[in-house]
């Protein structure tokens, strides 16, 4: 493979172009292939630090950027940022300034605050990527859940039709997944509730669906999204059992989709309230642990590239 990724950060899926984003998804093929085996370990980054700097609460992306590093051979840092400095009144600035002197060569980044991966980018001498910034990106998310789709659906991404279903409006994984499979030439509709739908969203090119079952109709892949209680002020849906018997998935909904569709979620589950505890642990129909398998190899690929 001759191909170099050609920018300094991994700041959002806005700054691929679709030959950067196969480029990157062949590359994850061969790390798939590596977790696999019993000897994890291409140490192509030895001598290399890696600082995972988490505003946030993360379980999935952390680890998995923490292994990423680990059998990549770096040196691995876990700073959760919100137990310390933060707490002391320490800026994102004057973090960002003191881990630039200590020089790591890649910081990955989570934090409350959309625009937060992009200033410490400018801040930094290192390369940063964005593990997820607010409501604004997360995008290896959304290369990870790309790579599921391709692996596990037999159509090109330009014949598919993904539906994206939940609290639209505060998931920045939701905005990565749309700007990717926009990219990629497929079809993305968005079912949300009125109040969890973004305003003007369809500039995105993406048909808006309020009812469940008439957006999961003829679709390949239904995505669903946690409710992001953290970011609500106020309430957005009348109670949480409502919300489910509109648009928590279930077996009787899925019945009006097509019989091989598939079930995405990025964890972590809101179970009874988004899904269906049976349907969420059903391994012929959701890919949920797929997703997380995933996770380490695109973050493999991303910093083997990066390199
Ligand atoms: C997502 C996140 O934190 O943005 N989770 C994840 O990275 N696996 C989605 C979410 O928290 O709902």
């Amino acid at each position: 493979m001759s191909y170099t990724y050609p920018h300094q950060h991994l700041l959002g899926i806005e700054d691929l172009s679709k030959d950067d984003i196969n480029n990157i998804l062949s590359k994850c093929e061969e790390y798939v292939e590596l977790n696999r085996q019993k000897d994890k370990k291409r140490p192509i980054l030895k001598g290399r630090t890696l600082i995972n700097l988490f505003f946030e609460d993360s379980t999935r992306t952390r680890t998995s950027f923490e292994l990423a590093g680990k059998r990549l051979g770096a040196d691995v840092i876990n700073m959760n940022v919100k137990s310390m400095a933060i707490s002391k009144g320490e800026t994102l600035i004057d973090t960002a300034s003191t881990i630039n002197a200590m020089h790591p060569d890649f910081i990955s980044v989570r934090h409350s605050e959309s625009g937060a991966a992009m200033l410490l980018a400018e801040k930094v001498k290192c390369k940063v990527i964005n593990a997820g910034d607010g409501w604004h990106e997360h995008p290896t998310q959304a290369l990870l859940d790309a790579l599921t789709i391709k692996r596990r659906c037999e159509k090109d991404f330009k014949d598919m039709t993904v539906a994206i279903c939940g609290d639209v409006m505060h998931s920045r994984v939701a905005r990565s997944n749309i700007l990717l499979l926009k990219k990629m030439g497929a079809k993305v509709r968005l079912i949300a509730p009125p109040t969890l739908m973004p305003i003007a969203i369809e500039s995105y090119g993406v048909e808006t669906y309020t009812s469940l079952e008439e957006g999961i109709k003829d679709v390949d892949v239904i995505m669903m999204l946690r409710i992001q209680q953290e970011r609500m002020s106020g309430n957005f849906f009348p109670s949480e059992r409502e919300y489910f018997y509109l648009y928590g998935l279930t077996y009787e909904k899925l019945e009006l989709a097509k019989e091989n569709v598939f079930v995405m979620h990025p964890g972590p589950i809101n179970r009874g309230l988004e899904i269906s505890s049976d349907l969420a642990d059903d391994i012929n129909k959701s890919v949920i642990l797929d997703q997380v398998e995933m996770g380490v190899a695109v973050r493999q690929a991303i910093l083997d590239l990066m390199a």
